[in-house]
């Protein structure tokens, strides 16, 4: 370094509490980063849709039919209630699942990835219980941590979060003086595990809330993409105290591009989390751009054609699943019915993380089961993702994926 030449500054050294905890971590898919996948990789690991349901044709004539129509309030800063004709179709979506909600309940958000932090962000002071289902989605998980939350877990079985192990967190809290500030869950094909939360179990959730006064966080990023069996109210329809917060998003139903998801919720909370945003309102664009689309469009009749469309794709995962890692021996899945994730259970010997690297150079890469458990647990669960590849692709990833697992079965 020349003598005049200033120092660089040491980044940590400015790195606010969460930024340290954050600073160093490996990626969500330990590897990611670290292995380079093959030019022809089969990606199992993130949950992004197919690229051909992205509804091309029908966006661009809605952009150009909206920026007709009211392209002066597109272009300009939004806040305030935001595009209300986006949010009365949203509005009225809500009420016809059951969950009837007025403007004052509403916020319309950048993907539902932002209600969660802004949830997080009016919630949670450092060290503030918050219980998760473990394993759970990485994203809402790292949210939570990020805030400094002291996150706890409670297992996932087939009927969804164990409710009596929730209520032992609880009371143990309690009886140190502590309350959980929220409980976040995913009822409807859970991301990562695919299982949807029972009916008695819904209800007991909300008692608890009741008994031991927390709010719940109702993630339902996957809830209309039912494949097969009955729908379930949601939480939040059958909330009766008002303690349920709702996120919804266009993620997986038109296109995670877009980013734009909303949140149902009780007035006060709405209103505290919207006077923390600065941000110009949510996309006035994009929102404008897909509330032409709905409205020209039928939403509708697309979720049932998606719902076909992943439905095959999930039948050709669990079929190569059979095909190339018979069931037994330790090794096990989860058989969703709707969503986007099967949750593969590897005998206990085998960790996720060591057998990623060969399964990248064999040319399939998932995502970890450690990164979806609060405290890091469950090394050997493999989350797999059905919904961006065509049958063809995700046997021959499955193949692939075997062929690395068998030799340590
Ligand atoms: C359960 C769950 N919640 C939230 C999100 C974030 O979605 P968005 O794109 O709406 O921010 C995802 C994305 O994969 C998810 O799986």
């Amino acid at each position: 370094m020349s003598a005049n030449q200033p120092a660089t500054p040491q980044y940590e050294a400015f790195y606010s509490l969460p930024a340290q905890k954050r600073a160093g971590r490996q990626p969500a898919a330990r590897g990611a980063g670290t292995v380079k996948p093959r030019p022809d990789n089969v990606q199992l690991a993130f949950g992004y849709p197919f690229p051909g349901s992205f509804p091309i044709d029908d966006l661009t004539k809605a952009t150009g039919e909206m920026l007709k129509a009211e392209g002066t309030s597109a272009l300009q800063y939004g806040g305030g209630p935001g595009v209300t004709g986006l949010r009365d179709f949203l509005l009225e979506r809500m009420a016809k699942r059951g969950m009837p909600a007025g403007p004052d309940n509403y916020l319309l958000t950048y993907g539902s990835a932002q209600g969660l932090e802004l949830l997080a962000r009016v919630l949670v002071d450092p060290g503030d219980l918050v219980i998760t289902e473990a394993p759970t989605f990485f994203g809402g998980l790292r949210t939570f941590q990020m805030q400094l939350a002291d996150v706890k877990g409670a297992t996932v079985d087939k009927d969804g979060m164990n409710m009596d192990e929730l209520e032992i967190i609880l009371a143990s809290a309690e009886a140190a003086g502590k309350k959980a500030k929220f409980v976040y869950v995913i009822p409807n094909f859970q991301n990562p595990t695919g299982t949807t939360m029972s009916l008695e179990r819904r209800k007991r959730l909300l008692e608890l809330a009741d008994k031991y006064d927390f709010l719940i966080a109702e993630d339902d990023a996957y809830g209309e993409l039912r494949f097969e069996g009955e729908d379930l109210p949601t939480l939040k329809s059958m909330d009766k105290s008002g303690r349920v917060v709702h996120f919804g998003t266009f993620s997986k139903i038109i296109a995670p591009g877009v980013r734009l998801g909303w949140v149902i919720g009780p007035a006060p909370l709405i209103a505290t989390m919207t006077a923390t945003r600065i941000d110009g309102g949510t996309a006035p664009f994009a929102a404008s751009v897909v509330n032409q689309y709905c409205r020209s469009g039928d939403l509708d009749k697309r979720i049932a054609w998606l719902r076909k469309e992943y439905k095959q794709r999930r039948d050709a995962m669990l079929g190569a699943l059979e095909e190339n890692l018979p069931a037994g021996k330790g090794v096990s899945w989860s058989m969703p019915e709707g969503g986007f994730f099967v949750w593969l259970q590897l005998p206990t010997h085998v960790d996720s993380r060591e057998i990623y690297a060969g399964a990248v150079a064999n040319g399939v890469s998932f995502v970890d089961g450690p990164v979806c458990f609060p405290d890091g647990g469950g090394k050997n669960f493999v989350r797999l993702c059905f919904s961006f590849n065509d049958s063809e692709k995700l046997r021959q990833g499955i193949k692939r994926l075997a062929e690395v697992v068998a030799p340590k079965l």
